[in-house]
């Protein structure tokens, strides 16, 4: 039986330490806290499945594995895709980001607009996806609210409509105003936010010492934003022209329950998607998914590779048999799994919107679609332009067959990208990354995964540039470029620096030169 519920699918895109893992936390004991009504949880069931994820990302320092939390919440079905948190292996987070219908920009009120919040931003711009603004750790002093809008409409060019506005200044976290209401909703604070804090919802004209004066103040300012036309218009926000606003303190639970309101009544639903030919697929139309990232070495006990897909239209149902559109090839969907860190339970069915982890996926690349019925294939996952370059060696001679197999696994991983020319030969790839934290997993990965020591070589690169096989032919032999090719065919121009990259364009105006999205 398909689930009919609607879907709301979304990430939380953030700068390290704004409070991402305390908001999923604060998500989850949420919706746990709407699964098991009337349970009583105790402080030490608190602690559950997602802190020993994060237990896990932390103990490796980075996030290996990206997945997706699903829950309930009113009538919906609420799917939270995980981002990885740092900064220099970013590429992932941006593909992850292609599975997503919303996202949710977490800013700590203390600290302003990050840059990695920027240039995650940029992506769900250049992707089209709108974004909500949660200003976090309103608890702790920080910027005023007005300033944070300011910011917010400075460097993101978004205009910010706050549907909330705080009652109290950063540090003095009284309640918030709901704009869309009048009232006061009042902030309590709870021992360690252990339990949902409970939310006191107040009228007007009720509001009493010793809140009457920051609530004078916050009506004041709501006045002022009302004046300043930034109230929220659905419309634009879809269009990607304002960013709705709430204020928050995940640590405190205060505004989880808002923020998840506000994903149902304004994120938009999984919507109908265009393939590379034009094809369009609703939602209700046969099954179809594409893969946003593939996994290898979740169990040690036996190699298997993991492909997680985001379902784009129709009912998913274990063992279906679907097509592998870059192949045309029957897959069999034998095992699915929904996934969350570590957890993994077998999956039935997923409808439109839901992330699936299909086993077994051996075939199946980063960018590939799956599908029943007629024939549909999604645009693929953009690639980020590396910035730093590695010629790669086998640090073990009698295990070059283990190495090669293990480079070929993390380029299809899209771990980093494996540059070849004929002139380098087979033996010694270059390893391109967006950034340079992606060179240690490489290292860690085919150390212990691969049993294949890897050597390393730094490259002195700076600049890629897309290029073809005239341009390969064109700029041979000169100082500070070389041409490479990528696994999936494209040529990459490498430059020493800006300047090379510059000059070289302007003394072969003939030569195809392009720029590739800017990654981390
Ligand atoms: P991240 O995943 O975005 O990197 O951030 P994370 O949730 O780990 O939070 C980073 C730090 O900010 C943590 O403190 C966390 O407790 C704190 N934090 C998150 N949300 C809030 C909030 O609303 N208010 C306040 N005051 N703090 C918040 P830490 O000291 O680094 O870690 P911990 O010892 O508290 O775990």
């Amino acid at each position: 039986m398909p689930d009919s519920r609607p879907r709301r699918t979304f990430a939380v895109i953030s700068h390290p330490d704004a409070g991402k893992s305390t908001l999923t936390e604060a998500l989850a004991l949420h919706a746990r806290a709407i699964n098991e009504a009337g349970a009583v949880h105790g402080k030490g069931d608190r602690r559950g499945t997602v802190s020993d994820w994060m237990a896990m990302e932390k103990a490796r320092g980075i996030s290996i594995t990206s997945a997706a939390l699903q829950f309930a919440y009113r009538d919906h079905v609420v799917n939270l895709v995980d981002t990885p948190g740092h900064s220099d292996f970013s590429e992932d987070t941006y593909r992850v980001l292609s599975a997503v219908d919303s996202a949710v920009m977490l800013v700590d009120a203390g600290k302003g607009l990050e840059p990695q919040t920027l240039k995650l931003f940029q992506v769900c711009a250049l992707r089209g996806i709108p974004v909500i603004t949660v200003i976090n750790k309103w608890d702790r002093p920080g910027l005023s609210a007005l300033e944070l809008m300011d910011l917010i409409h400075e460097k993101i060019g978004l205009r910010p409509t706050p549907l909330t506005w705080p009652v109290g200044e950063a540090g003095d976290f009284r309640g918030v105003l709901d704009r869309r209401t009048g009232e006061f909703v009042k902030y309590t604070r709870t021992a360690g936010g252990a339990t949902r804090a409970p939310e006191r919802r107040i009228g007007p004209g009720e509001v009493e010492e010793p809140d009457a004066q920051a609530w004078a103040a916050a009506v004041e300012e709501h006045e002022l934003l009302e004046l300043d036309g930034a109230d929220h218009d659905q419309r634009r926000f879809l269009a990607g022209a304002t960013t709705p606003v709430m204020f928050a303190s995940a640590l405190q639970n205060f505004g989880v329950a808002q923020l998840l309101d506000l994903l149902l009544d304004l994120a938009p639903a999984p919507g109908a998607t265009t393939g590379v030919d034009g094809a369009v697929r609703q939602v209700t139309d046969d099954f179809s998914a594409f893969v946003f990232k593939v996994q290898s070495g979740m169990n040690a006990a036996h190699r298997d590779r993991l492909a997680y897909a985001r379902v784009v239209s129709g009912s998913f149902e274990r063992g279906m048999v679907v097509t592998h559109a870059a192949t045309g090839r029957p897959f069999a969907t034998k095992f699915a799994q929904a996934v969350f860190g570590r957890e993994t339970t077998s999956v039935e069915t997923a409808e439109a919107g839901d992330i699936i982890g299909l086993v077994n996926a051996n075939a199946l690349r980063v960018g590939d679609t799956v599908y029943v019925g007629p024939s549909i294939e999604y645009p693929p996952v953009p690639t980020f332009a590396p910035e730093h370059f590695m010629t790669a060696s086998a640090g073990d001679i009698g295990r070059y067959k283990q190495f090669r197999r293990g480079i070929e696994q993390l380029d299809q991983e899209g771990v980093v990208q494996v540059l070849r020319s004929d002139l380098r030969g087979d033996q010694n790839p270059v390893l391109a990354a967006v950034g340079p934290m992606q060179f240690e997993v490489v290292e860690d990965r085919m150390t212990n995964e691969f049993n294949a020591p890897i050597r390393f070589s730094r490259l002195d690169y700076q600049v890629a540039r897309r290029t073809d096989a005239g341009g390969a032919a064109a700029l041979a032999g000169i100082r500070g470029v070389e041409v490479l090719q990528r696994s999936d065919g494209t040529h990459l121009a490498l430059f020493v620096d800006q300047w090379r990259a510059k000059t070289t364009a302007r003394d072969h105006p003939d030569v195809m030169l392009e720029a590739l999205p800017a990654g981390g």
